[in-house]
């Protein structure tokens, strides 16, 4: 989605600026611009494209600071050069990036329009800057608020003002956005990646505050104009972890990193001395857990997947009633929130759009929400207020690869955590804390064998459609390698549990579509083989994943993961289907690590 930055301090913003840029590239974009003050006005640069095609456009002379830069994903008015931000008014004195949607756009337009006003692209953000240079106002902050306040819809917004250069003014609602403290100079970000490496301090604005930004401090207030006080945090991410790290591509460097990135999650997490899991920030008394009579995950793609798995976790370790549902539908179907269910987001970012608005629901109405979030003081996790920090560390590509095994794994060491409370025995927190701390070795014998998932992967190449299927929680995993496939390598992929494929999609089953089958030793192995059974009937290709021994039926290949306990398996289960979508994509030639259309953190609706 769109990614903004700023810098205001002595050096010259451009570089700088343009750093951010390719530091934001992941989150996906059409276009990048840029604008800087230097004396006697703005200059602005936007092109549609890549942030390289931007700096490729740059003349030498492009020097200046305080500068804002941008990288936009359409939403009003096709990519175009025209359309890319920042916007300008007709004078070219105030500049504006934004991330959002201005819902009163069109009525805007439409009045600037009858003042006069030629507009010269199509996008809601270009009447802001119309507006901020027409209001009569003391400072830039007093211009910006007196527009915010007749603005309807969401926006993280950074503005300047080439008379006052001494100031950005940046505004929250809804999307997110950063302010990092420098030594005597200051950036803005609606990313911290576009930050590390400059500062790790970073302030984090609230949705309906505004700050601004000189190169010696900052002052925050509300729309109103009252004071708000703001905390420094330090972000834990340093530079280097955004970095390829000589891998090609992002999303096999962050499956590749998983056992050091589940090492994290675990850390400081295991009681041994209980057999039970440690988990600080949960904030709920041992007596408040016992309270819960259901659990109720909420979160999109692979975040309510992952939810899935980890609802399957709850249910079996703790015994309490737990599912999933997509926070986008939960959202609009007049939830019941009931004072005895835990209600779990859970997210990557932090700021999915979606899900935080799911939790401000729950919150309005009274219910409880705990957080499984990766970006430490992202929306979600700060909404919540408590919850569990899964460590997994940034995040690049575009799809989820690390962040859905190590949020798997953070959902065992509550499951372990509530059962614990309740009926969970030492003996069985024993047997589960242990063979979560296998966890890292099994992953890393897996990537072991990378060629022979680079293998299986050939067979998909001529094919257009495959079936993932799957029994009870490995139908969780079916879903989330149908998901990584078609969002990779944009192959048509459809996950089913297994026990219903003979109710309908077994008439689709051809000698073309392959289906990969879920099928761990556990006490449906049985049942799968049936399934497996009937697909050959009707000479469908079978690809199995399931654990070491030999498959009393035949399948056309089969890749085993090392046995964990019978509730952990589907976290294993689920690695080689990540490679195989890798490979899969990688020997189509796909942009693997910005699929098409697609977009990392969706923060609009
Ligand atoms: C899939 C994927 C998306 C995200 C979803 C939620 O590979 O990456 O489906 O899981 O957009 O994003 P977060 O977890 O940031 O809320």
């Amino acid at each position: 989605m769109c990614g903004i930055v700023g810098y205001i301090g002595k050096r010259d913003a451009t570089p700088i600026l343009l750093e951010g840029l390719h530091r934001v590239e992941y989150r996906g974009y059409d276009s990048a611009g840029i604008a800087i003050t230097r004396p006697g006005g703005l200059q602005v640069l936007k092109c549609q494209g890549r942030v390289r095609d931007l700096e490729n456009m740059l003349p030498k002379r492009f020097k200046g600071a305080p500068g804002i830069a941008h990288t936009r994903w359409a939403t009003h008015g096709e990519p175009s050069d025209h359309n890319a931000h920042p916007h300008c008014d007709a004078a070219n004195r105030i500049a504006v990036v934004h991330n959002g949607i201005i819902e009163n756009a069109a009525a805007l337009r439409a009045r600037l329009m009858s003042e006069g006003i030629t507009l010269r692209s199509e996008t809601d953000t270009e009447v802001l800057a119309h507006l901020i240079a027409a209001v009569p106002a003391e400072t830039l902050a007093d211009a910006v608020r007196q527009v915010l306040r007749i603005v309807t819809g969401t926006y993280a917004l950074a503005v300047l003002d080439a008379e006052r250069p001494e100031a950005i003014v940046v505004a929250r609602n809804g999307g997110p956005v950063v302010i990092g403290i420098g030594d005597r100079e200051m950036f803005v970000a609606s990313d911290p990646a576009a930050l590390v490496a400059h500062t790790r301090s970073v302030v984090h604005l609230d949705d309906g505050e505004i700050a601004v930004v000189r190169a010696d401090g900052y002052e925050t207030s509300t729309l109103d104009g009252g004071p708000t006080a703001k905390t420094p945090s330090v972000i834990d991410w340093t530079s280097g972890s955004f970095d390829k790290g000589g891998y090609s591509h992002y999303m096999r460097k962050e499956i590749v990193e998983q056992p050091e990135a589940v090492r994290r999650t675990l850390r400081g997490r295991i009681e041994p001395r209980f057999q039970t899991a440690h988990l600080g920030g949960i904030e709920l008394t041992a007596g408040e857990l016992l309270d819960i009579r259901r659990i109720k995950v909420l979160g999109c793609g692979s975040a309510y997947i992952a939810g899935c798995v980890g609802a399957h976790l709850i249910e079996q370790l703790a015994r309490i009633p737990a599912h999933a549902e997509a926070a986008s539908e939960f959202r609009y179907r007049n939830p019941v929130i009931e004072r005895d269910t835990l209600y779990i987001a859970v997210s990557q970012s932090g700021e999915t759009f979606e899900t935080l608005a799911a939790v401000q629901e729950i919150k309005r109405k009274g219910g409880r929400v705990l957080g499984i979030i990766n970006v430490v003081g992202s929306t979600i996790g700060r909404e919540c207020g408590r919850g569990i920090y899964v460590h997994a560390g940034p995040e690049i590509a575009v799809v989820s690869t690390k962040t859905f095994t190590c949020t798997s794994i953070a959902f065992a060491l509550l499951a372990v955590h509530l059962g614990r409370i309740r009926d969970l025995s030492t003996a069985d927190g024993r047997r589960l804390t242990r063979a979560l701390a296998a966890v890292p070795e099994q992953i890393e014998e897996i990537m072991g064998r990378e060629d022979e998932i680079a293998r299986l992967a050939e067979m998909l190449l001529g094919c257009e459609h495959a079936y993932f299927i799957g029994r009870s929680a490995g139908y969780c995993v079916a879903m989330e390698g149908a998901l990584k496939l078609k969002e990779v390598s944009y192959l048509h992929a459809e996950a089913y549990p297994a026990s219903e494929l003979k109710h309908g999609p077994l008439a689709l089953i051809t000698p073309q579509t392959p289906t990969i089958v879920v099928i761990p030793r556990d006490d449906l192995f049985s049942k799968n083989v049936s399934t497996i059974e009937e697909i050959r009937a009707r000479r469908g290709p079978v690809i199995a994943v399931t654990h070491p021994g030999e498959l009393p039926v035949k399948v056309e290949a089969a890749f085993t993961v090392p046995q964990s306990e019978p509730e952990l398996d589907p976290i294993l289960l689920n690695i080689p289907l990540q490679l195989f979508a890798y490979h899969v994509a990688l020997r189509k030639g796909c942009d693997i690590d910005k699929p098409r259309h697609l977009a990392k953190s969706v923060t609009v609706e």
